[in-house]
């Protein structure tokens, strides 16, 4: 995950040997999470072929920012093509409020930020310590356990079942989707059979509806009319697919590193406070969100490279928050960086809404694996990357054996 710089700073800081080892899947210098540290300084850009188009990638922290901003210019206005890889082999519905410009987007976020804003309560924050709690402790002291599927992926199903007021029971069914909520291991689509489902599921809240989000989205009105169906489901699809990888990709990664750096683990138990401060590091270092695109309304040029209206440039969040003009030593993780203005969770006005979520889930795993545990070991990995003609960017662990010891 690291370039060679970041063993010698780690190897001078903390004396223990065995935890350079070089096969661990976040710690490999060969395969960094920043491939991009070369084109962002010397170019700016970087023009990679996605799915036979080129696409030209903003790399800078602040043309990143910039672009973001600018969605007369570059608009999000593009169903299915906001991720890349694109999404119409997979959904049929438009997700909300992502593939909308300002102003009705906003129209479109402000009807669900209630709900986001949820992760703000103090029965949602309790809750959240009872279920993380739960989950570390039927893994701990085991002599091993696998972390994405064991772990990482049962939290963030349960996670989300809080969030959207769901009952636990139907975080059981999430929980069988895998890592990817639309395509299987081999990348055939699961879309439809996800749609079945959260047509059914919305059809109960229909019929009788309840304190959950699905309810909400039945009993919602935008300006003076009911939602209708297809919008429904555009928010649902956003909320499966955009908090499942992002989420189970940040657990994964911080446990790794803190079974290879002890001395950060210790600095957490240590104080608390510190908490906060860490799990922004880790967001921006684990940028889960490679890159997302924007079409362009008319002609534009990126760093010199033409862009004719109607085509696609990628916001590189990842990129950008390696950018060495705004974050000083970027390929070091430091616990206690400030500021830290990392664009993990977007820039502008499509900033995440599931991002207060995000932060509670990473901060409570962080508090109590102070609490619970002593020592974290990756007994087996394998990791997974995104491979592209222009780069290859290490993004996740597949499979994570693990021991976590009891404190
Ligand atoms: C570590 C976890 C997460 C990361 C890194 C992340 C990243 C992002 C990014 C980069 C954007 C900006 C999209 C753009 O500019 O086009 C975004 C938007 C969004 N995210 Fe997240 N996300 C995370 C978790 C979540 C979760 C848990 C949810 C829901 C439960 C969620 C729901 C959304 C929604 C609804 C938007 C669209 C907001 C809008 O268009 O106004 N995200 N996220």
């Amino acid at each position: 995950m690291y370039p060679r710089e970041i063993f010698i700073v780690l190897t001078k800081r903390l004396p223990n040997t065995t935890l350079f080892d070089m096969s661990c899947p976040f710690h490999n210098p060969t395969n960094p999470t920043d491939p991009f540290r070369e084109p962002r300084e010397r170019d700016g850009v970087l023009v990679n072929n996605f799915q036979g188009r080129e696409i030209p990638m903003v790399l800078r922290h602040e043309d990143l920012r910039n672009a973001a901003r600018d969605w007369r210019t570059f608009s999000s206005d593009a169903p299915f093509k906001v991720p890349i890889p694109t999404e119409e082999d997979v959904r049929t519905v438009r997700q909300l409020p992502l593939e909308v410009d300002p102003p009705e987007q906003q129209d479109y976020r402000a009807l669900v930020e209630p709900f986001f804003n949820r992760a703000k309560l103090p029965e949602v924050i309790a809750r959240m310590e009872m279920l993380v709690g739960e989950l570390v402790t039927a893994v701990r002291d085991r002599d091993s356990f696998e972390a994405v599927r064991e772990f990482a992926i049962p939290l963030q199903s349960r996670a989300l079942a809080i969030l959207l007021d769901m009952p636990d029971t139907e975080a059981k069914i999430w929980i069988g989707w895998g890592t990817h909520v639309f395509r299987d291991g081999d990348g055939a689509s699961k879309g439809a059979a996800l749609e079945a489902y959260t047509n059914a599921l919305l059809d109960c809240a229909q019929a009788k509806p309840g304190s959950d989000f699905f309810s909400a989205l039945t009993q919602a009105k935008i300006g003076d009319r009911p939602l209708t169906r297809q919008e429904m489901l555009g928010y649902c699809s956003i909320v499966y697919a955009g908090g499942r990888d992002t989420i189970i990709n940040s657990i994964t990664g911080i446990v790794a590193h803190l079974a290879h750096t002890p001395a950060d683990f210790e600095y957490l138990r240590a104080d608390r406070k510190r908490v906060i401060g860490a799990s922004e590091e880790f967001f921006r270092v684990l940028s889960p969100v490679t890159h997302l695109s924007r079409q362009c309304t008319r002609d534009t040029e990126v760093h010199g490279v033409k862009v004719a209206a109607g085509e696609f440039v990628s916001l590189c969040f990842s990129s950008a928050n390696f950018d060495a003009t705004v974050f000083e030593s970027p390929d070091e993780v430091k616990l206690d960086r400030r500021p830290n203005p990392h664009v993990a969770f977007g820039f502008g006005p499509h900033l995440c809404l599931g991002a207060a979520h995000a932060r509670l889930v990473v901060r409570t795993l962080l508090n109590v694996l102070c609490d619970q545990v002593a020592k974290i070991d990756i007994l087996e990995h394998t990791w997974k990357n995104e491979d592209e003609p222009s780069f290859t960017r290490q993004v996740a662990a597949d499979r994570l054996e693990m021991k976590f010891t009891r404190l």
